[in-house]
């Protein structure tokens, strides 16, 4: 599968055409890996992989994918530095978690291509299998709720996990950590709007388990993460946003600097811009990466 990926990968540049994406000769690891894509940039050198196969996928409609997928990312940066500038912020401040649930293997071909290195999926199961399905340079976060049952399963291939939403789980995720010989990136997952659909602790909760969730070894608390309300007034997020800062900020610190959990996960398509105004460090955007696609 990841040998038809790399094909795959250069039939997207190709079609793109050496003007936009200059050509070069890949390194002899690069051929083995695929090629080196700086972080977050859109314009990609071209390697000479592997001898080009047919794909599954006809050329226009790669072609348009690609087109389509780039403009879109071009358009969430300009949004994502406007916002960063309203707070005064660095944009770089602030990574772009391509959301991949509803993505089409070609789509998320298409964004590797174009350079994106993180990925977002909310079911663990999907997460595993793409991750071996797709090349290992890719960063995945694992954003959907997880049992502890399927810890064992995603571990493996999970960069960092933003639904932590149990001391249980936690702790199973800590364990496995251990066994395994790491210590794994987490973000606890708090339901700030209270509503009764969502995942995460809640603010209360949290503050009361603080100690506990401290004490946990083999994992690395690194944040928190949370989803407002939906709503077509991305200005009523803001209280939500807001909230999961100064929790952070009440959190980091009681624990006298122990913890002092930089990273907040907030906001998607609808609402990212208010996210970073209110510190959002890591944005998970799925739809706005997509408009204008649909599945064959
Ligand atoms: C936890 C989470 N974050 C972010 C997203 C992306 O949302 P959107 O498609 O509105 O950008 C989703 C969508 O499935 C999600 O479940």
């Amino acid at each position: 599968m990841r040998r038809r990926f790399l094909q795959e990968s250069r039939t997207h540049l190709e079609l793109l055409g050496s003007e936009d994406y200059g050509e070069r000769e890949a390194k002899p690891a690069q051929r083995k890996r695929g090629f080196e894509a700086p972080y977050g940039t859109l314009r990609e050198p071209i390697c000479h992989l592997e001898p080009r196969l047919s794909t599954s996928v006809p050329n226009a409609n790669l072609k348009m994918i690609l087109s389509k997928i780039d403009a879109n990312l071009k358009k969430i940066r300009v949004r994502i530095a406007a916002a960063a500038g309203r707070a005064d912020r660095n944009p770089e401040s602030v990574t772009l978690v391509a959301v991949t649930k509803y993505a089409e293997p070609a789509w998320v071909q298409a964004l590797f291509d174009l350079g994106h290195r993180d990925f977002g999926e909310n079911r663990p199961q999907q997460l595993a299998r793409r991750a071996g399905e797709f090349p290992s340079e890719i960063h995945w976060h694992l954003i959907g709720h997880l049992q502890r049952n399927k810890v064992g399963l995603v571990l493996p291939a999970t960069t960092r996990i933003h639904s932590v939403d149990s001391l249980r789980l936690l702790k199973r995720i800590g364990e496995s950590s251990l066994k395994a010989g790491a210590t794994r990136s987490v973000l606890l997952e708090v339901n700030v709007s209270g509503e009764a659909a969502k995942d995460g602790l809640s603010p209360s909760e949290l503050r009361e388990l603080w100690p506990q969730f401290c004490e946990q070894s083999g994992v690395q608390i690194d944040g928190l993460m949370t989803m407002a309300p939906h709503t077509d007034d991305p200005e009523s997020t803001r209280a939500t946003f807001r909230g999961l800062r100064a929790l952070r900020d009440q959190l980091a610190e009681s624990s006298q600097g122990e913890q002092p959990l930089p990273e907040l996960s907030m906001g998607m398509s609808g609402d990212f811009e208010v996210a970073i105004e209110e510190g959002a460090t890591l944005i998970r955007v799925g739809s706005s990466l997509y408009e204008g696609l649909s599945p064959p």
